[in-house]
């Protein structure tokens, strides 16, 4: 591997769904010769025995995690506010050590939108990630014009309407916060989403987990708004191993520990019969909707692998909601874990498809492998990723109506057993294929990474280490 002699600064944002897409870009930009050093908060920090190849460096920011702040935006705000001045000690310490290869850049997270300023105090030249979809990150963007046409702040009455700037969202698609809780003012957040927005107009470049099939409308329409370079450079997680010419994904990124039992389980099941369900890192359930979740499942008669992260159940440790012997009168139909190795899950021919809260990484991990999905959106960027696989890529069908166990066992059946179905899976299929040539030479990720590594190459830094001698 030709080493380029230069070193990039990283920064990831400390939750799950943003940790991993930052470390598997790391990756691919080591593959290409970089040298990484990786900035993180002592919040869910990574584990650096995991990434032996990369320098880890500790801010001490002294923020704890709370799932309501992380909901409302209030864990965003202190995360721009805390970090700050640690995070400029630690990159000026960086900058000023001689023994490493010059920095040619800071990679931050779009959501720390604070990084624009420290970066300019350095002349340092600062690209930004985003991590979820380039459809949602477009549809922020438009947050001004959306107000001005009165579809933000939603209101109840126009939920159902169609936004008709951006079919085929309806109102209640938007990313907005949470999706209809007027107990939350949203100045705060609507003040937040033009800082990220504004402030990654003012980078180097936008980095993107997409690849220009999945996403090319919103590509081109962000490619004409925004004053600079866009790489879309995904999926990561297939493009390490393209990079690297290696056979498996580099090592986890879990902030919790993966249940590998779960493997040999599915080793036990037939051929494409288990859905898999998972909610992320994030989402909550209130006890009724788990319980209408767990009863749904049971009812579908199909084998499930529950991932039931422990405070995924509001007011509960783990299980304590479920009636007593649930699982055990399933006679093996059923698999809970705290969390799963979720890519060899979905790669595992048992799997037969994905419930999912749309997150963008699980939502990208499943196109990947052509694995169908129902789609329980949550919050934010969830509800367009839901709306565009259910329809505009067609690969899912859509919860609408809240969780509630016929709903759910009516849904399971229809994509894993019925005909009707038939067609859903066909595209998830073909999906697949364009997610895989795109990584392939010539194909759009690939040409688009060339690009990045050139870009970032061609910018001088003239911060203080430019005086080295
Ligand atoms: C959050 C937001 O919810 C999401 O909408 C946004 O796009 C990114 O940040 P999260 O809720 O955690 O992320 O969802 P997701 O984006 O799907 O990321 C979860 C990650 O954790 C995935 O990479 C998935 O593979 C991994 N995971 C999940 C596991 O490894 N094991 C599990 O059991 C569950």
């Amino acid at each position: 591997m030709e080493r380029k002699g230069r070193r990039l600064v990283l920064f990831p944002l400390p939750l799950q769904g943003h940790v991993n897409p930052m470390l598997e870009l790391a990756n691919i930009l080591y593959y290409k010769g970089f040298s990484i050093s990786i900035i993180h908060t002592s919040l869910n920090s990574p584990n650096p025995s995991k990434h032996s190849h990369f320098t880890f460096h500790a801010i001490n920011e002294g923020l704890s995690v709370s799932k309501t702040s992380v909901i409302d935006g209030g864990f965003l705000s202190l995360l721009n506010t805390k970090c700050v001045e640690p995070f400029k000690e630690c990159l000026a310490r960086l900058l000023s050590d001689v023994s490493e290869e010059p920095i040619a850049c800071l990679i931050s997270d779009c959501l720390f939108y604070f990084t624009r300023a420290t970066a300019e105090s350095f002349k340092l030249p600062r690209f930004v990630l985003r991590t979820s979809s380039a459809t949602s990150f477009h549809v922020l963007a438009a947050f001004p014009i959306l107000r001005e046409r009165g579809y933000l702040p939603i209101q109840d009455s126009q939920k159902e309407e169609p936004v008709v700037e951006f079919p085929p969202l309806r109102v209640k698609d938007l990313p907005a916060l949470p999706a209809i809780d007027t107990s939350v003012d949203p100045t705060a957040f609507y003040q937040q989403v033009y800082s990220l927005v504004n402030e990654t107009k003012a980078s180097s470049g936008l980095i993107c987990n997409t690849f220009e099939d999945l996403e090319q409308s919103a590509l081109t329409t962000l490619g004409l708004d925004f004053p600079i370079p866009i790489f879309p450079i995904g999926p990561f997680h297939k493009t390490i191993l393209a990079s690297s010419s290696s056979s498996s994904s580099s090592s986890s990124s879990s902030l919790l520990n993966e249940d590998q039992t779960c493997i040999s389980w599915l080793a036990t099941q037939p051929h494409k019969s288990v859905i898999y369900v998972s909610f992320g890192s994030i989402a909550e359930l209130n006890e009724t909707e788990f319980l209408e979740v767990a009863w749904g499942l049971a009812n579908s008669n199909q084998p499930f692998l529950w991932v039931v992260r422990p405070g995924l159940v509001h007011g509960s440790e783990w299980l304590e909601p479920l009636p007593h012997g649930f699982l055990e009168n399933l006679n093996g139909r059923g698999k809970i874990v705290k969390w799963a190795p979720q890519l060899q899950v979905l790669v595992h021919p048992s799997t037969g498809a994905f419930w999912t809260h749309s997150g963008w990484n699980s939502t990208l991990e499943s196109i990947c492998e052509g694995v169908p999905m129902i789609c329980t959106p949550r919050l934010v960027d969830q509800m367009v990723n839901a709306r565009y696989v259910s329809h505009v890529w067609k690969v899912g069908l859509q919860l609408e109506n809240g969780l509630e166990r016929a709903e759910i066992e009516k849904t399971i059946r229809k994509l894993m057993v019925e005909k009707e179905s038939e067609e859903i899976k066909y595209r998830a299929s073909k999906l697949k294929e364009k997610a895989n040539l795109c990584l392939k030479q010539d194909g759009s990720s690939y040409k688009a990474l060339d690009s990045l590594v050139s870009h970032i190459l061609s910018l001088e830094s003239f911060s203080f280490q430019a005086q080295r001698p």
